[in-house]
C-alpha cells in the first residue's frame, strides 16, 4: 500500500495519511466499518430528518410512530426506546428523528464514554423534561453506570453517593421525565434487567434492493451526482443491505464516473469501481472473502472457534463477530455450529473452490436470526 501517489483520487477520505517522505499510511479500505470526521460529516449530511423521509424498515418504522404518535397525544414522554442491529442500518438515524419528531432536544453520549457511574450521573441530573438522552453502544457501559440507569429509567430517581467508605450517604435526587434511546449492535449483551426497561425494542434488519436504491436515489440528489437508476441498483445490489456502504459506494463511484467517464453514475461506471474497490457481484468485501477465504482454505471448511477465525484475517474478533458475521450469515455463506464457525457450500461455490470430499458442507444457517452470536 506504499508508494501511491498523493493525488491518487481513489483514496478518497482516508488520503490523510501522508508521511514525510511522500507516501501513504492509509489503506484504501473504503468499505470498512471505519469512519473518520470527514466520513462522519457527509453521514450528517445525509441523514434522514424526519420518519416520513426514512426509507425501509417499514415495520420498525411504523412502530416507532405509533410510540411517538401514541406520547404527543398523551402529551408524555414516550417509554424508552432501545434500537438493535448490524453496524450502518440507521440507529442513530432514527434516534435524531426520535428527537425531531417529539420536538425536543436530544444529549448525545456513549457507553465506552461512561466508565463510572457518576459520569452518568451528571449527565442525567442535568437532562431537562422531556429530553431525548441517546446512548450510542449501550452494551459497552460501566456496569455500576448500568445500575443506576435502571432506577433512573424506570423511577427517574437517582442515588448519588456522597462520601466514601461507612460514612457514604446515598441521597436521592429525582430527575424529571425523559426518554432513553439506547443503541446497539449486540443486544444479546445487553443485562435482561436493562433491556426489559425499554418499552420498545426496534430490531433492525438488513434493507433489500429496492429501498437501497431509493436511499441512493436521495444520496445521489443531495450529492448533486446525476445518476441512472441502472447504475444506482448495480451500487445498490452490492451494499451488504447496508445504507452507510450504499452511500460510501456511491461516493467512490462518483469519484471514478468523474476521472474516467462524463461524470455520470451509470452501470458500467458502478461496474469498474466497485471491481476496482474489491467489492464482487454479491456485495462481499474483502473482510468478507477473507473470512470465507480463511475458512475454506485454512480450516477445510471449519468449524472453526471465532478467535482463531480472527486472528487468521488479522481482525478483532469482535469486528468480524459484528461486521462481517451477520451478514454472511444471513446470506447463507456462513454456518454458526456449537463447534465454531464452518463455511456453508455456498461459500465454496462463491469462492470457486471444491469442498474437500467427505464432508457434508451444511447448507442451512442455524443462528437466531438476530445477529447475536455467543
Ligand atoms: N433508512 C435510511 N435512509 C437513508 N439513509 C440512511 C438510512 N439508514 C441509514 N442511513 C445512512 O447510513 C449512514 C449510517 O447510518 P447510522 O449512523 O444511523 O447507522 P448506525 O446503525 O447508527 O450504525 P453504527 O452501528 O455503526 O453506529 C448515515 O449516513 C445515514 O444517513
Ligand atoms: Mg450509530
Amino acid at each position: 500500500m506504499t508508494g501511491r501517489s498523493p493525488d491518487d483520487p481513489f483514496l478518497g477520505e482516508r488520503a490523510e495519511g501522508v508521511l514525510d517522505d511522500g507516501s501513504y499510511e492509509a489503506t484504501a479500505r473504503v468499505v470498512d466499518a471505519g469512519s473518520d470526521a470527514d466520513e462522519r460529516t457527509v453521514e450528517a449530511a445525509l441523514r434522514p430528518r424526519r420518519l416520513a423521509e426514512f426509507p425501509g424498515q417499514p415495520r420498525v418504522r411504523d412502530q416507532l410512530s405509533l410510540v411517538l404518535e401514541a406520547a404527543r397525544r398523551r402529551d408524555a414522554v414516550p417509554d424508552h426506546i432501545l434500537l438493535s442491529g448490524p453496524p450502518g442500518l440507521g440507529k442513530t438515524t432514527l434516534a435524531m428523528i426520535v428527537a425531531a419528531e417529539l420536538e425536543r432536544p436530544i444529549r448525545v453520549t456513549s457507553g465506552p464514554a461512561i466508565q463510572h457511574a457518576g459520569d452518568l450521573a451528571a449527565i442525567l441530573s442535568s437532562l431537562a423534561e422531556g429530553e431525548v438522552l441517546f446512548l450510542d453502544e449501550i452494551h459497552r457501559m460501566a456496569r455500576a453506570a448500568e445500575e443506576m440507569l435502571y432506577l433512573a429509567m424506570e423511577d427517574f430517581r437517582v442515588d448519588v453517593i456522597v462520601g466514601k467508605g461507612p460514612g457514604a450517604t446515598a441521597i436521592p435526587l429525582e430527575l424529571p421525565p425523559f426518554t432513553v434511546v439506547g443503541a446497539t449492535t449486540r443486544s444479546g449483551l445487553l443485562p435482561a434487567p436493562l433491556r426489559d426497561r425499554f418499552g420498545f425494542t426496534g430490531h433492525l434488519d438488513y434493507y433489500n434492493a429496492v429501498d437501497l436504491a431509493a436511499i441512493l436515489t436521495r444520496s445521489a440528489r443531495l450529492l448533486a451526482v446525476e445518476a441512472t437508476d441502472d447504475g444506482l441498483a448495480e451500487i445498490a445490489g452490492r451494499s451488504r443491505g447496508t445504507p452507510r456502504i450504499a452511500n460510501r459506494l456511491l461516493r467512490r463511484v462518483r469519484d471514478y464516473a468523474q476521472v474516467h467517464g462524463q461524470g455520470v453514475v451509470d452501470r458500467a461506471a458502478a461496474q469498474a469501481a466497485l471491481e476496482l474497490f474489491d467489492v464482487d457481484g454479491l456485495g462481499l468485501d474483502r473482510l468478507d472473502r477473507g473470512v470465507l477465504e480463511a475458512l475454506c482454505k485454512r480450516f477445510g471448511g471449519g468449524p472453526v472457534g471465532l478467535s482463531t477465525l480472527a486472528v487468521a484475517v488479522g481482525e478483532e474478533a469482535d469486528t468480524v463477530e459484528t461486521v462481517a458475521e451477520p451478514y454472511l450469515v444471513r446470506e447463507g455463506f456462513l454456518v454458526r455450529t456449537p463447534r465454531g464457525r464452518a463455511a456453508s457450500a455456498l461459500a465454496w461455490e462463491h469462492l470457486g473452490l471444491t469442498p474437500p470430499s467427505g464432508t457434508s458442507a451444511p447448507t442451512l444457517p442455524l443462528d437466531d436470526g438476530e445477529g447475536r452470536f455467543g
